[in-house]
């Protein structure tokens, strides 16, 4: 029964390393890296063993940076229900809970990012409920909403953004390293990061990163 759970995680073990996202040292999780050759499986060879690419494995520059942010104004979590949405990895639910969030909750849509964020939870001491869930357009009892680089795609922006509005959380951050699809109003920028990357998933060593609050 319990079988394929476990296929899950020895994937991600098997094809990955533990490490902390440059910025966030104070995290330790599931990444894959230069010498890793998780990201260099082609689209198509994935898809064909059934995966999608793995977004979980890396720690994304607007995750990094509001990670940072979080931790370095703990008063923004402190005692709230917190929800990582995009949570790949899971670090901003881990970065919340650290900073004392009474709940925090990593969603995802695919399920290897479920299972890292996880394993990845358990690795940093922190209380994470993750669930495999496009709560996109789903009512929301958060009272924090956190989004790490979820703007790199049209329609999923677009979705993401206009929820947003109406999802009544008391304060919406996302971080973002200007990707395509960030909307240009709507949004004030409260901090910037230069978040260190690197070259298998990004064309820059270092991504200049923004702190913004819907
Ligand atoms: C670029 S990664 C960012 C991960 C993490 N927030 C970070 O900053 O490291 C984007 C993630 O969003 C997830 N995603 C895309 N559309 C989604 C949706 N509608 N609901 C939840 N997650 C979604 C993808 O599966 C992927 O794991």
């Amino acid at each position: 029964m319990s079988e394929p759970l476990l296929e899950i995680d020895a994937f991600i073990r098997a094809n990955t390393r533990i490490a902390a996202p440059p910025l966030v040292p104070e995290v330790r999780m599931h990444l894959a890296d230069d010498a890793v050759a998780l990201w260099e499986m082609t689209e198509a060879t994935l898809e064909k063993i059934g995966l999608p690419p793995p977004f979980w494995a890396f720690a994304w520059a607007g995750g990094q940076a509001l990670a940072r942010y979080v931790l370095e104004h703990p008063e923004i979590v402190r005692g709230k229900r917190v929800w990582d949405v995009g949570a790949g990895g899971g670090l901003l639910a881990i970065a919340a809970s650290l900073a004392g969030a009474s709940e925090a909750h990593a969603f995802d849509i695919d399920p290897f990012a479920t299972h890292a964020a996880r394993l990845n939870a358990a690795l940093s001491g922190a209380a994470v409920q993750a669930w495999t869930r496009d709560v996109v357009g789903a009512p929301s009892d958060a009272d924090v909403i956190l989004v790490g680089d979820l703007c790199y795609e049209r329609d999923t922006a677009a979705r993401l953004i206009a929820w947003l509005q109406v999802a009544n959380a008391a304060e919406t951050l996302l971080g973002d390293p200007g990707r395509t699809y960030l909307p240009k109003s709507g949004l004030a920028r409260l901090a910037e990061y230069d978040v260190p990357t690197i070259r298998t998933i990004e064309d820059a060593d270092l991504k200049r990163t923004g702190i913004w609050r819907l």
